[in-house]
């Protein structure tokens, strides 16, 4: 059986992806901040093991790797934090803990995982990214501009890596409705559930697609406006 390491496993997304996954054979590795509530996700997928990973410890991020007890067959990376962009104007460590958490304190384990795959010549990272990352905005630029480096790093190593027998899938959901998005209204239309996420990654690793919108609406409306000149882009101040 494959088995799949899961960073940032308590997250909504990675709770129903780490389901959808067991539930078609994978065993899980889960990786994360606390570790009761990562039993109580190995629970729910019928049993895995725990490690613990912070994306903003330097020695917790060079750890993991060699706590795994095997090299995982896949890397599924749902580690992320939207933060406040209003605090992230005021305090400049509020936006570089957004950076870290959604881009740099990521990229040491991914190079980890894509050195061991690229040597063993098979393997899977998913990195579960952003449509934010797309166009930067007022309201999010923090975010933003995380998610946009972790999108050019996933494509940047999926390009590095092909031929190899390295896949590498960049995850772009819209809103999902999950913990990070508590507090806020949205129109329920435009919210997706992180089991419809979970279903479009798995058919997507299946169909091996490099880059997936989810829900796949989002792709054409993301074109649209990152193809709006900037002269009217900042005039929306979205
Ligand atoms: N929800 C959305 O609308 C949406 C839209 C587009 C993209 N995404 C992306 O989807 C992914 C999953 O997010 P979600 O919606 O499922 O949100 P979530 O439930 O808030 O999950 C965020 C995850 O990131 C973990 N995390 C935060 N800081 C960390 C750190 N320093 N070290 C290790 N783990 C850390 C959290 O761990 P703790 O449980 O320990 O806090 C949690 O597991 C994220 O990359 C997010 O940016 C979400």
């Amino acid at each position: 059986m494959p088995t799949m390491l899961v960073l940032g496993a308590t997250s909504g997304i990675a709770r129903a992806a780490a389901r959808a996954f067991a539930d078609s054979g994978w065993t899980l590795q889960l990786a994360g901040r606390d570790i009761q509530r990562l039993q109580e996700v190995a629970e729910a997928c019928g049993g895995a093991e725990v490690f613990p990973f912070d994306a903003l410890d330097s020695v917790s991020r060079s750890a993991l790797w060699g706590l795994l007890p095997s090299c995982p067959d896949a890397v599924l990376c749902a580690v992320g934090l939207l933060g406040d962009q209003d605090c992230a104007c005021r305090e400049p460590d509020a936006a570089l803990r957004v950076i870290k958490c959604n881009f740099t304190g990521l990229v040491p384990v991914l190079m980890q995982a894509a050195e061991a795959f690229e040597a063993r010549g098979a393997g899977l990272i998913i990195g579960i990214s952003s449509v934010a990352g797309d166009r930067g905005r007022a309201s999010n630029y923090a975010y933003g501009s995380a998610k946009a480096g972790f999108t050019a790093f996933l494509s940047g190593l999926r390009a590095r890596l092909w031929g190899s027998g390295v896949r590498v899938l960049t995850v772009k959901p819209g809103y999902v409705a999950t913990g990070m998005l508590a507090g806020r209204r949205l129109p329920a239309c435009i919210v997706a559930s992180p089991e419809r996420v979970a279903r479009d990654m798995l058919r997507a690793v299946r169909t091996g697609k490099d880059v997936l919108y989810t829900p796949g609406w989002w792709r054409p409306l993301l074109a649209l406006y990152c193809a709006l000149p900037e002269c009217l882009a900042k005039r929306l101040k979205l």
